[in-house]
């Protein structure tokens, strides 16, 4: 049974229309939320997660929004469409992102450096995977501090992923996402609004990688893929009023036990954001 907190809550997912985006904005909707979900160019990916998200909560469930995270006036009127036309705004998932395949088809194989890759690529990427997540923070903090309540999560990558050979820039990318978040995070103390990260932890069966999605065998850079519902669990807590107060963590999914109680399953996914060490 879904937490009964997280009912009525609005929830805003960029990059909702497929991948990891779509199972969340699903998972969320099936636990009672309103959730908006964007894409910058698939519109008919985002009619069809919004078909299969009123299959689950209704008519009413569910706002899909063409909007571009990289455009500050799109992200300014994802956030004011939200609260007027779902009554509310509540939590913020930064999930839209451009990975590897821009920069190269076959980048799991044959990984470019640095310097062979197109340099406009570069800017889209960490224009998306790093200026959208602070707009769209931006656009909803004077309304969750202003309510008391609200959360922003940032989607981010593992480690391994942040630091490999041949994954510039969107490795570095989730760098930066990474220390916005901290920062962010900081910020945001007392305000009764938390500022995370969450990751799957692994490399998941999303466009993201190389292949069609679902095809048996496909595999990433570290074996096989997880499913992008391996999300679902961790982001109901966060939206929940059990996180309450939990704030500039990082949660990685693939830890998360679905088999105990929310709160210990969250303690086991759960790490410091990167503020520990002084140098
Ligand atoms: N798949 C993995 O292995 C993996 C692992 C770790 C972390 N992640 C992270 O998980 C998040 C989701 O990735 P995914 O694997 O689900 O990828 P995906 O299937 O390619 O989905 C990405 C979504 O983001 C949207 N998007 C991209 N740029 C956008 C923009 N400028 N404005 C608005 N929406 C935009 C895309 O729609 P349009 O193309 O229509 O704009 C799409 O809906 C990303 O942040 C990614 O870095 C993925």
């Amino acid at each position: 049974m879904a937490d009964p907190t997280i009912a009525g809550k609005v929830v805003v997912i960029t990059g909702g229309g497929r991948g990891l985006g779509r199972a969340m904005a699903l998972g969320l909707v099936g636990a009672g939320a309103k959730v908006t979900i964007t894409a910058s160019r698939e519109g008919g990916e985002l009619e069809k997660t919004a078909a299969d998200a009123r299959e689950i909560g209704g008519p009413d469930c569910v706002l899909p929004l063409k909007a571009d995270v990289t455009s500050n006036d799109d992200c300014r009127r994802v956030i004011a469409e939200t609260i007027e036309k779902l009554g509310g705004l509540h939590v913020v998932v930064s999930n839209a992102g451009r990975g590897m395949s821009y920069v190269s088809k076959n980048f799991v194989k044959e990984r470019p450096r640095f310097w062979e890759i197109d340099v406009d690529i570069w800017r889209m990427i960490i224009d998306t995977n790093v200026n959208g997540p602070f707009q769209m923070a931006h656009a909803a903090m004077p309304h969750l501090v202003k309510q008391g309540w609200g959360r922003i999560v940032n989607v981010s990558t593992s480690l391994i992923t942040m630091q490999r050979a041949g994954y510039a820039p969107y490795g570095s990318s989730k760098w930066a996402v990474e220390g916005e978040t901290v920062i962010m995070a900081q910020d945001a103390e007392d305000t009764g609004v938390t500022v995370n990260i969450l990751i799957p932890g692994g490399a998941t069966d999303t466009a993201m990688i190389p292949g069609e999605v679902g095809t048996p065998g496909r595999s990433g850079a570290d074996g096989n893929l997880f499913k992008p519902e391996i999300m679902v669990p961790p982001i109901l807590y966060l939206t929940s009023d059990q996180s309450n107060g939990k704030n500039g963590d990082r949660y990685v999914s693939k830890l998360w036990d679905s088999e105990l109680e929310p709160e210990a399953a969250a303690e086991k996914a759960r790490f410091k954001a990167f503020r520990d060490r002084e140098f």
